[in-house]
């Protein structure tokens, strides 16, 4: 049985490169290495840590960089505004504690009904094994609410083809100064 299989091998070959209808001509068709990046299994990691919003004092980590026009209107919600940011990120709440890395990006007030940012930003990390690795966050937060999620779009580094959310949740805020901690929990799909 194998014999004769073996036997008709050269002969079903010949059929099908005499007959180009199947639409496999050569050149056309490749087979590729199934992992050719050598990834490994793709795994689910959360990280929390604590993102530093610092408008007041000598050193801010967040800068106004754009101002709406004057508007008696839409003043309420700050809509038209953007910050530049490039906020610390630390394991603890208190901004002395470990420094993970930095939140770097912007938010602008893109809300006429509430008060809900438009966040475009990149965690770079500066520790360990993530060190320089980074992750895209772009989403909307609605910084009242008490939990605001949004989308992880991507990453680098380690977290080369990295998608999540992130779930943000007040630490403190100071209504005199806008100085806000927020604690930031991250689940991120990555290789
Ligand atoms: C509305 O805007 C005008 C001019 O921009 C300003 O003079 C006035 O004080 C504003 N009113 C309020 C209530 O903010
Ligand atoms: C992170 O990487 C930078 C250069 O890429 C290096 O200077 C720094 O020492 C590293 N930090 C840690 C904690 O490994």
């Amino acid at each position: 049985m194998t014999k004769t299989f073996l036997f008709l091998l050269p002969f079903l070959f010949t059929i099908s490169q005499t007959f180009p209808a199947t639409g496999a001509e050569p050149g056309f068709l490749q087979s590729v290495k199934r992992n050719p990046m050598k990834l490994r299994t793709e795994k689910l990691s959360h990280f929390r840590f604590y993102w530093h919003d610092i408008i007041s004092g000598p050193n801010p980590t967040a800068v106004n960089i754009v101002q709406p026009p004057t508007n008696n209107k839409t003043t309420p919600t700050g809509f038209g505004m953007i910050n530049m940011i490039d906020d610390p990120l630390t394991e603890k709440p208190e901004v002395g504690s470990k420094l993970l890395g930095r939140a770097q990006g912007f938010y602008g007030l893109a809300s006429q009904e509430e008060v809900g940012l438009l966040m475009a930003m990149n965690f770079v990390f500066s520790t360990g094994k993530y060190n320089g690795s980074t992750l895209t966050i772009l989403g909307r937060n609605p910084v009242f609410h008490k939990v605001r999620e949004m989308p992880v779009i991507g990453g680098s580094g380690l977290f080369r083809f990295a998608r999540g959310y992130v779930q943000a949740s007040t630490h403190s805020f100071d209504l005199k100064t806008g100085d806000a901690v927020v604690e930031y929990n991250v689940h991120v799909m990555h290789y």
